[in-house]
């Protein structure tokens, strides 16, 4: 399998001023317990909080496959954070702390490691001439929300692999070429599943498939944790539903789209449409 061709086009959803979570601090898997409360206003660890007392939550799954009794001793894959800085260790615990503020819950919940967590995701992208729409490849996550393949980097594993082998798995469909892929975000993930002190952060790649792009043989079939692996025509309902940060992956891959040369005429006034651009004159 080819390595992806990645373009150092590393984008950040907010690049200077870190946008805050809501979904950390608002949702979670059913396992979870309840968040304790996080007003917006403070969010941000340097907002002094007193009352604040979240619950303790390790899955059962993240004890058994890595119980670390020393909370956190893995400084260096802690410096290898994707988010800009260094991140904070809480002096009383020594437990890293989310580079986005408090979520409601600490330990490190259904995540396996204190701190970054790290993924890949391969958006896929096309213009279907019969249908004359926008589509993405997207799977079905056990939740039922639709989302970009993606998973878990394994260890000394690259992204640009991690997010090839995702794809093969939970869509059937093998990268076999050596495909121009840009990377199109590095960086932390509005996951449900994050917590104080362990979060997912991804880097996430996109290709737009030509009409006769080789890729486009295959028929999606859902493999590994997906329910379902299809071709989706691009909504904005669907793009606001999709899972995490998603939403704002798939939004930077069709402003990257407006911008490449190429990209012809019926593809670019969908997108306008899609990110509610004023037609351009
Ligand atoms: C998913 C990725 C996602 C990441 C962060 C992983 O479990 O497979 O698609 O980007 O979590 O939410």
């Amino acid at each position: 399998m080819a390595e992806i061709t990645s373009h150092a086009a590393r984008r950040s959803v907010a690049p200077n001023e870190p946008q805050a979570h809501n979904k950390a601090r608002s949702e979670r898997p059913a396992d979870y317990p309840e968040r304790f409360h996080v007003p917006d206003h403070l969010v941000k660890w340097r907002s002094p909080y007193p009352e604040y007392a979240p619950p303790r939550y390790e899955a059962p799954s993240t004890l058994e496959k890595s119980p670390d009794p020393t909370r956190f001793s893995d400084v260096a894959r802690v410096l290898a954070s994707y988010e800009p800085g260094c991140i904070r260790i809480d002096g009383a615990t020594g437990e890293p702390l989310n580079p986005r503020g408090r979520t409601g819950i600490s330990g490190r919940g259904g995540l396996y490691l204190w701190g970054p967590n790290h993924a890949a995701d391969l958006l896929l992208t096309r213009f279907n001439t019969t249908t004359q729409s926008l589509e993405a490849l997207l799977i079905q996550r056990k939740s039922g929300q639709w989302a970009i393949p993606g998973g878990m980097i394994d260890p000394g594993e690259s992204a640009s692999r991690a997010a090839m082998r995702e794809l093969k798995e939970e869509a059937g469909i093998s990268a076999t070429t050596s495909v121009k892929t840009r990377e199109l975000y590095r960086g932390y993930v509005d996951d449900p599943r994050n917590t104080d002190n362990a979060w997912m952060e991804t880097v996430v790649f996109h290709e737009h498939l030509g009409d006769a792009d080789p890729l486009l043989k295959t028929t999606p079939t859902a493999g590994s944790d997906a329910r379902a692996a299809q071709w989706i025509p691009l909504s904005r309902d669907l793009i606001e539903g999709l899972y995490a940060s998603h939403s704002a992956f798939v939004k930077i891959g069709l402003e990257e789209l407006l911008v490449t040369p190429g990209t012809n005429a019926q593809t670019r006034a969908m997108v306008g449409d899609l990110l509610e651009l004023s037609p351009r004159t």
